[in-house]
């Protein structure tokens, strides 16, 4: 009896010694958007997107840009070296690779000439090889980076072997084969997801998607899936009316890829987009409505304003089994772009935003976990220290605080249909239902109320 006893504590340390052994990290880092217009035209609000936003319109009002940036534009090579920074100084020892998920260039940069282009990404891959000396870095195409895959095919040797950079050079897509570990990493070329339906290159895709998929099946090996522009919607549209406008792949596309999922959900062991410049996540379900995958979305290091808002930079440090690539936490880490600015002569300090874990009460990362957490946003009441307030904080890592004054109950029901309704027809049917449990829950905010907030802010805004 006794014997037993012993026997079971020493295999137990010695499971926790091995899980501890497998514990690794990774980095996530997405839509850098260097804006080279400093460099080559000795301006940086030339690229600015609408520089006088910010300002009374009409009254031209400008401001100067700050060290680090501003949310009217996209990232100062200051803002992308305070981001390398930060990752010197965590867990670096045991960091295993970075997922670099693409948009490297800022947003008007593919009116510059083909060599332009390729310098602001020869300057950011020189900076990533120059942060992890030791890491590989597996960088996702996107559609505000160069053209050429051959050129990139070059300047990313340094990190893809030559049958990685055989299919990169094709299709823009790839896999990097870990040798003895389970985690297998597939890149795709997102950016074959808007052509058409018959579109060659995507069915290409598709073929060699499936086919690596059966093979690392067949080995009883796990993946993540990796790419630019996630599938489903963008959550932070508004109202029904401009729905197919924020559709990310075209219809075909995002059934294949759905399809997919369900058939390989069981080897499936994380999904790691970028592109919407917000942190959110997505669930997939089988056909019998069971969660079986989830796709996290991470927020930009750009702060630029897109159509949905400005956001502060974010870089994600993810905490996983080195082996098997169960991922257990994330860190969100950011920079609040204002303070930074306010304070010119100093670095630019990175900080935790938060820990998934701790900040959601959530002890791993699963699509049964994220399909509770997507639920409590309908049942919440949206105000004061609710679960959706929280995830509405950092959906726009911390730029909107607070969901009373820019998030009402159609906006909220919004998110929860784009994170849990990939498939378009189903999200769309999503959307026409009324929100009953967040309008119910939400009614004790009136409307005057609202609109008092609102002026006040917009007198506040124009008083500074
Ligand atoms: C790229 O790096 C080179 C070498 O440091 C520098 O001369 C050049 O100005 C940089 N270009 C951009 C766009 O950052
Ligand atoms: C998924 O599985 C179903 C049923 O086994 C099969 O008919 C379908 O062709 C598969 N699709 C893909 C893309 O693997
Ligand atoms: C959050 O994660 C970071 C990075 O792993 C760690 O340093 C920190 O202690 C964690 N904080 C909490 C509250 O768990």
């Amino acid at each position: 009896m006794q014997w037993f006893y012993i026997f079971g504590i020493i295999s137990a340390v010695n499971a926790g010694r091995e899980a501890y052994e497998r514990l690794g990290y990774f980095w996530h880092i997405t839509d850098l958007h260097y804006d080279g217009h400093v460099i080559f035209h000795g301006d940086a609000r030339k690229g600015c997107w609408r520089p006088d936003y910010d300002g009374i319109k009409g009254k031209g009002a400008r401001r100067p840009m700050g060290r680090f940036g501003d949310y009217s534009c996209d990232s100062t090579w200051e803002l992308i070296e305070s981001a390398a920074q930060l990752m010197t100084t965590r867990h670096y020892d045991n960091v295993e690779f970075v997922l670099w998920t693409g948009d490297g260039m800022f947003h008007s940069a593919r009116r510059l000439p083909e060599t332009r282009q390729m310098e602001l990404l020869q300057n950011l891959t020189d900076l990533l090889g120059k942060t992890f000396k030791s890491q590989f870095v597996f960088p996702a195409l996107g559609h505000d980076d160069p053209f050429s895959r051959e050129e990139l095919a070059k300047m990313w040797s340094r990190w893809l072997p030559t049958d990685s950079l055989k299919t990169f050079k094709t299709g823009g897509y790839y896999i990097f084969e870990r040798k003895m570990l389970k985690l297998q990493i597939v890149v795709l070329n997102t950016n074959l997801m808007k052509r058409s339906d018959t579109d060659p290159e995507a069915n290409q895709q598709w073929v060699w998607l499936k086919n690596v998929l059966d093979k690392f099946r067949r080995n009883g090996e796990t993946v993540y899936l990796v790419g630019h522009v996630p599938p489903g919607s963008n959550e932070r549209q508004r109202g029904a009316a401009s729905i197919p406008s924020h559709f990310s792949y075209v219809d075909h596309h995002n059934r294949k890829y759905l399809e997919i999922v369900k058939n390989f959900s069981s080897i499936i062991a994380g999904q790691f987009f970028g592109h919407l410049h917000s942190d959110t996540f997505r669930v997939i379900y089988n056909n019998n409505g069971k969660p079986i995958s989830w796709a996290m979305v991470s927020p930009s290091v750009t702060p630029r304003r897109t159509n949905d808002g400005p956001n502060n930079p974010g870089l994600r440090l993810y905490k996983f089994d080195k082996d098997t690539g169960q991922v257990y936490d994330y860190t969100q880490f950011y920079l609040d772009l204002s303070v930074a600015n306010a304070n010119e002569n100093r670095l630019a300090e990175w900080s935790v935003e938060y820990n998934f874990s701790t900040y959601y009460s959530i002890n791993e990362i699963s699509a049964g976990s994220l399909h509770a957490l997507a639920d409590k946003f309908t049942q919440d009441n949206p105000y004061g220290n609710s679960v959706f307030n929280k995830y509405y904080r950092a959906n726009s890592v911390r730029f909107n605080t607070n969901p009373s004054t820019g998030c009402d109950a159609t906006c909220a029901h919004t998110h929860f249909c784009t994170i849990t309704r990939v498939d378009y027809d189903q999200f769309q049917q999503c959307m026409q239902t009324a929100p009953s449990a967040l309008s119910a829950s939400r009614s004790f905010v009136s409307r005057p109320l609202a609109i008092l907030i609102l002026s006040v802010s917009v007198v506040i805004n124009s008083l500074v």
